[in-house]
């Protein structure tokens, strides 16, 4: 129904020429579902668009459930249809749209940076316990290669690209001018899918850490003495836009879909390495799903892939950050196949979560994302080890496992990215340490 919704508001749009109104959730609750036969999970999947479903999280293993979030004009026919089926179902979040208005609302404004810092400032100003809008963000970044950074420490801004509306998508590089002459790289992005707002967040954060490591973690120096970083933010800007202008629960790009009225390609389905629709995607444009009318189709995927392909030989490691459930998964996701090296994948894994439960005691599980989460092929951690060869490619699901899901209240930001770079740490020494021989 959203969908439907959605599609009528851009019509009333084009035709009175004023922006589309806001998608509430009153009434929308989110139901814990635990199916019993494979033929019951396939007709679920099969309501999304009869029922208007939004899939929070699918089944990780048999006897796993899933959170799907249905909204009160549904309400009632589909527990019909569950209570037909063979399931077992109770309520996860009463309402979402009271979820959403308990939480501060996002902060538009542009709390950046004082001008004219002295060389030993521990941060940028950048407010890092909210939600920024996309022009903030950008401009953060702007502003921080502008600043003296502690320790010599440089950052650089390229746009890799523009998205399907045309923003720029920014990416930083952090380097330091101690430890080895010539670096290898690690590559960190964010905000593939609109409404995982801590992902950019977290990724803010870690720039923050490496840029003025406000806490002196030798981890971090030691980081930076064997790596350059690459960081991307906001990979899916015009998504993330409209997560924060219309529909808090938007997952994909803003596509025109030719041939649709349904908006948007998930793109993390579109990446040109095994692509296929049929495996955890869709052909069809009004699922949150949709893999796009061909591999690496969008702007946004493009902008990725072009960079890693230009600079994949330089870089150790791919990790993208979504949300939520709390894993740290390698590939492949197009298969249940496990890459060859997958132990050395798996154990430099366990060194991250390691870190990550030392600090706040949470725990991520790892493992292939076929067989720990769901198969879905053209995802970019596929692309970055298939096509590119980046040896050490992770998604990182952060927090949580449900509780707040998309709506993670922003208290939850800070925690959730300091577990975040622990684990980034600890994995780049692991990955150093056993590429190089060296200690
Ligand atoms: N939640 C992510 C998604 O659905 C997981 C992606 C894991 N990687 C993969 N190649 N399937 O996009
Ligand atoms: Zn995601």
């Amino acid at each position: 129904m959203l969908v439907i919704l959605g599609c009528l508001c851009i019509l009333v749009q084009l035709a009175q020429g004023h922006p589309s109104p806001k998608v509430t959730y009153d009434g929308h609750k989110v139901l814990k579902i635990l199916h019993h036969t494979q033929d019951d999970y396939r007709k679920l999947l099969r309501m999304e668009l009869q029922f208007g479903l939004d899939f929070w999280k699918l089944p990780k293993h048999v006897n796993d459930s899933m959170y799907v979030r249905v909204g009160p004009q549904h309400y009632d026919s589909f527990v019909k249809q569950l209570t037909g089926l063979n399931t077992v179902f109770s309520t996860l979040i009463e309402d979402v749209q009271d979820l959403l208005d308990s939480q501060s609302s996002p902060s538009v404004g542009q709390t950046i940076h004082e001008s004219r810092r002295a060389a030993s400032a521990l941060s940028s100003g950048m407010v890092l316990n909210t939600y920024h809008r996309y022009v903030a963000i950008n401009n953060y970044l702007d502003d921080l290669t502008q600043l003296v950074l502690p320790r010599g420490v440089t950052a650089t801004v390229q746009s890799i690209g523009t998205s399907e509306e045309n923003r720029d998508v920014k990416l930083i590089k952090i380097s330091s001018p101690t430890g080895l002459a010539a670096k290898r790289g690690i590559f960190i992005d964010g905000g593939i899918h609109a409404r995982e707002w801590v992902s950019p967040a977290t990724v803010i954060y870690t720039i923050e850490q490496l840029a003025f490591n406000p806490k002196y973690d030798v981890g971090i120096n030691t980081l930076l003495e064997r790596y350059d970083v690459f960081l991307v933010p906001v990979v899916n800007p015009d998504g993330y836009e409209y997560s924060h202008t219309n529909e808090r629960m938007w997952r994909k790009n803003r596509k025109i879909n030719t041939g649709s009225s349904c908006v948007g390609v998930d793109l993390n389905r579109n990446f040109p390495f095994q692509w296929a629709p049929a495996i955890g995607g869709s052909t069809n444009p009004c699922f949150d799903t949709f893999s796009g009318d061909s591999p690496g189709s969008e702007a946004e995927t493009a902008n990725i892939v072009n960079f890693l392909r230009q600079n994949g030989q330089n870089i150790d490691a791919y990790l993208t950050v979504h949300s939520y459930g709390q894993m740290w998964l390698y590939p492949w996701g197009f298969t249940s196949a496990l890459p060859a090296d997958y132990l050395d994948l798996d154990s430099a894994a366990l060194s991250a979560v390691t870190a990550i439960r030392n600090t706040h005691n949470k725990r991520y599980d790892i493992g292939s994302s076929t067989n720990v989460l769901y198969a879905a092929a053209g995802g970019s951690d596929d692309f970055a080890k298939g096509d590119t060869g980046i040896k050490y490619a992770y998604t990182i699901e952060l927090r949580d496992v449900g509780r707040y899901g998309f709506a993670l209240p922003t208290s939850e930001i800070i925690p959730t990215a300091e577990e975040f770079v622990a684990g980034l740490t600890a994995l780049a020494d692991n990955i150093y340490t056993r590429e190089t021989g060296k200690k």
